[in-house]
């Protein structure tokens, strides 16, 4: 990971056929033939205009939405969870311009980078052991493309134990808990419950707990001693 700083990567991204889950590759054929107009392939990595050189933080989800970013294209975007998440963002000003769940609505974000643990939509919101371990190489390559990371925040356990996996870290010394934080040699990890209409309805995940992670995470990024 300290070299990677040093000498980023280049982002790699699942090809739009990305053929190394096989059920995954399924469900997303499976869709392509309903609904032909939807993206109905594995969801990029959101970046802020600067590019991924630019980028200070990241969040990571767990796996795009079946009628949200399956749909769109664009991580969060189309279902309920980007409305509590993108609108956070614009409050502590992470993201720029206006949230209208379309990617082609002109929101930036800021400094700020958004991807997921799991890139291609899974049955039921519910990706496989094997899948994470296979797709956790493309958030591997995110987070060495990105040479200025200095924090990121995970959504949920899965996004969470894959990420530690992927800074090579053990999860028995960092476990998920909501408004978690973990120090590593060059990151802080924030983690937070997942931002799901599930977990806000049943009020495991209130607004304000949300934003207190992000205020949490906004005050790091101002002063990060
Ligand atoms: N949309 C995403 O892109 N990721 C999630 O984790 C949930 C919805």
């Amino acid at each position: 990971m300290n070299t990677s700083l040093l000498h980023p990567q280049a982002l790699a991204e699942p090809s739009r056929d990305c053929p190394l889950c096989p059920r995954l590759q399924d469900f997303r054929n499976l869709w392509r033939e309903k609904e032909p107009e939807w993206f109905n392939a594995p969801v990029p990595t959101f970046l802020p205009p600067e590019g991924a050189a630019s980028v200070r933080l990241l969040i990571v989800g767990l796996a795009p939405g079946l009628r949200g970013a399956n749909r769109t294209g664009r991580p969060f975007t189309g279902d309920y969870a980007g409305d509590l998440l993108y609108s956070t963002l614009i409050r502590f000003g992470l993201a720029r311009g206006q949230f209208l769940a379309r990617p082609d609505d002109g929101l930036e974000l800021v400094r700020t980078a958004i991807t997921n643990a799991v890139r291609c939509v899974p049955p039921e919101n519910k990706p496989t052991p094997a899948e994470i371990n296979t797709c956790r190489q493309f958030l591997t390559s995110t987070i060495e493309s990105m040479p200025n990371l200095s924090a990121i925040v995970t959504l949920g356990a899965i996004a969470h134990q894959s990420t530690v996996k992927a800074l090579g870290r053990r999860l028995a010394v960092m476990p998920f808990k909501h408004a978690g934080r973990y120090q590593t040699d060059a990151l802080t990890l924030f983690s937070s419950y997942h931002c799901s209409r599930y977990n806000t309805n049943t009020g495991v995940l209130t607004q304000d707990m949300f934003l207190s992670v992000f205020n949490e995470i906004a005050a790091f990024l101002t002063d990060p001693a």
